[in-house]
């Protein structure tokens, strides 16, 4: 099995239930190191004993470690994939990940890899599934953040502009802000001008409130505030622009301070939403869908995937859940104003 992308609360808990069903069924275990990057070149990879999947549960991070390695943007990166499968003899692997991470596995398992999926991603921006390891953790840590965050607002009358991960979806936003009581969300999905969040916190302070607190997603394009080539230059190993370094929640609050004469303050929450101790829901449904994983390795279902919907485990292809990205609603974007 191998872990790639983003590391996530819960990529452990998917491991270990893989690990723990294929030892109790006799079959050797083994561990493919940083993701993508352990089965390119001469490969990386470790046979894995009970011992490995003890104490992991509660962790974060991933045991496996993690990579944003492309195998298909490298030279000869498939064959070498091939290759390492063939060396290490492995019947069945358990490729945990995000779309990056999947969309690997999908190619590999139409040219004959005996491959199955685990949706990964606190984004949870998988199609199909309902639910991607990491996100209930995550969306609790921007929740905490806005908890904390309240009271410096109140205290100093201040608007706290709160940038979160997300970069073409707004769930984590969405959820973490409905969850910590955001007067303004705004995600990349929903496209909202700059005029209009001046006129929302105005009307905010209109009404009687003197502080305010907005999430913003760190990939949100609004004009006059971001413009999304503005990286730095800054890509990361899949190919991705670095979002974090555009510093779009900074931008914002300056704009804030500027036109409205409200003090502002920025806190860009980064890794601290998917670092540390998984949920316990983050934990059982890493569980129950890295079990499964195991279930279709043991069928033979190569290319299919776990996946949650409707509160059960289900199964899909991955090609599937990787075709487009899951993108937040209207219908949810506007109940959550009805809160602003
Ligand atoms: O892919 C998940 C994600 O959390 C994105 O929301 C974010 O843009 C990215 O990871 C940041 O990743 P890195 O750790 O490579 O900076």
């Amino acid at each position: 099995m191998l872990t790639g992308g983003g590391d996530a609360p819960g990529l452990n808990a998917a491991i270990r239930a893989v690990g723990r069903r294929a030892l109790a069924h006799g079959d050797t275990v083994i561990g493919v190191n940083y993701g993508w990057a352990g089965l390119v070149g001469d490969g990386d990879y470790r046979e894995l004993d009970r011992h490995f999947f003890s104490g992991i549960l509660q962790i974060g991070g991933t045991v496996l470690g993690s990579s944003r390695t492309n195998p298909m943007k490298r030279e000869g990166g498939r064959e070498e994939v091939l290759a390492n499968l063939h060396r290490a003899r492995l019947d069945a692997l358990v490729a945990i990940g995000g779309d990056d991470t999947l969309s690997v596995a999908a190619w590999l398992a139409e040219h004959g890899g005996p491959v199955v999926g685990v949706p990964k991603t606190m984004d949870n921006d998988l199609s199909v599934t309902d639910y991607c390891i990491g996100f209930d953790t995550a969306v609790s840590r921007v929740a905490e953040a806005l908890d904390r965050l309240h009271t410096t607002a109140a205290a100093h009358r201040r608007v706290m502009v709160v940038e979160v991960m997300g970069r073409d979806t707004g769930w984590v936003a969405l959820m973490g802000g409905i969850a910590g009581g955001a007067d303004v969300i705004l995600i990349p999905e929903i496209k909202v001008t700059l005029d209009e969040v001046l006129e929302r916190l105005q009307g905010r302070f209109q009404s009687g409130s003197d502080f305010g607190i907005i999430v913003v997603a760190e990939g949100v394009e609004m004009e006059g505030v971001t413009d999304k080539e503005s990286t730095g230059g800054k890509l990361d190993a899949f190919g991705h622009a670095q979002l974090s370094k555009r510093g779009v929640a900074d931008t914002l609050a300056e704009l804030i301070e500027e036109k409205l004469g409200h003090e502002t303050r920025t806190t860009v929450l980064g890794h601290t939403q998917r670092g540390g101790t998984p949920s316990a829901y983050d934990r059982i449904w890493a569980t129950r869908v890295g079990s499964a994983a195991y279930d279709l390795a043991l069928a033979g279902r190569w290319g299919w995937m776990p996946v949650v919907r409707c509160g059960a485990v289900d199964t899909a292809p991955i090609a599937d859940v990787v075709r487009e990205q899951r993108k937040v609603p209207p219908e949810l974007y506007e109940l959550a104003k009805v809160f602003s």
